[in-house]
């Protein structure tokens, strides 16, 4: 394909919807064609995502993250693929790591590494990395209420298991998200043109 897949993961308030968007605003005014985008979308399948995210819904682990693997699949079809093919910079804002991180806190590892074993490689994934004490901070003063994934201990599990899963897969760069946001974007802006 002949666009370029940049992927940010990182726990709940690590700065993933901060750092895509100014991404997005830097290579766009740089006179490139951008698609910014995210999981779980805005699809239906989003939406049950959503609603159980907030307990609106009840369901079992292993369907939740059945449900986000098929919003991928979908987003991918309808909107990642084709923004590719036309080459087009695709950002997406979580992808497929974040089902392995979140889900292997419950789930087998395994399992769900091979749910998404098909699905497209990024280019690069950006890891954002910090102590889930200060993304909770981050949190707590920007929003409103607190999600089902949003906890410390759990947080700690799930940052682990992103770095443990940076090794295994290809394209995946650790940045510190405890520095501000200016410094954090300087160092995404380092890694994105050296694939560009
Ligand atoms: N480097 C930073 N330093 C200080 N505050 C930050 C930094 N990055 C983001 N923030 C602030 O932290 C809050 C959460 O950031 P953001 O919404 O980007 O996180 P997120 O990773 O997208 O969270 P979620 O995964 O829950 O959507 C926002 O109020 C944002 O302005
Ligand atoms: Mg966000």
């Amino acid at each position: 394909m002949k666009g370029k897949f940049i992927v940010f993961e990182g726990i709940d308030g690590a700065g993933l919807t901060t750092q895509s968007t100014l991404l997005e605003k830097y290579l766009k005014s740089k006179g490139l064609n951008v698609l910014l985008t995210k999981e779980p979308t805005n699809s239906l399948i989003g939406g049950l995502i959503r609603a159980a995210l907030k307990k609106e819904w009840k369901t079992s682990n292993d369907v939740l993250q059945l449900l986000f693997s098929a919003d991928r699949a979908h987003h991918l079809n309808q909107e990642i693929i084709p923004a590719l093919r036309d080459g087009k910079i695709v950002i997406s804002d979580r992808y497929f790591l974040s089902t392995i991180a979140y889900g292997m806190v419950e789930l087998e590892k395994e399992w769900l590494k091979s749910l998404n074993s098909k699905f497209p490689q990024p280019d690069i994934v950006i890891i954002l990395d910090l102590p889930p004490k200060i993304s909770i901070e981050r949190i707590k003063s920007s929003r409103f209420g607190f999600e089902l994934f949003e906890e410390e201990k759990r947080l700690e599990k799930i940052r682990n298991n992103f770095l443990e899963l940076s090794k295994e897969y290809k394209n995946c760069f650790i940045i510190d998200a405890s520095k501000s946001i200016e410094e954090v974007h300087r160092q995404v802006i380092n890694l994105v043109e050296k694939i560009l």
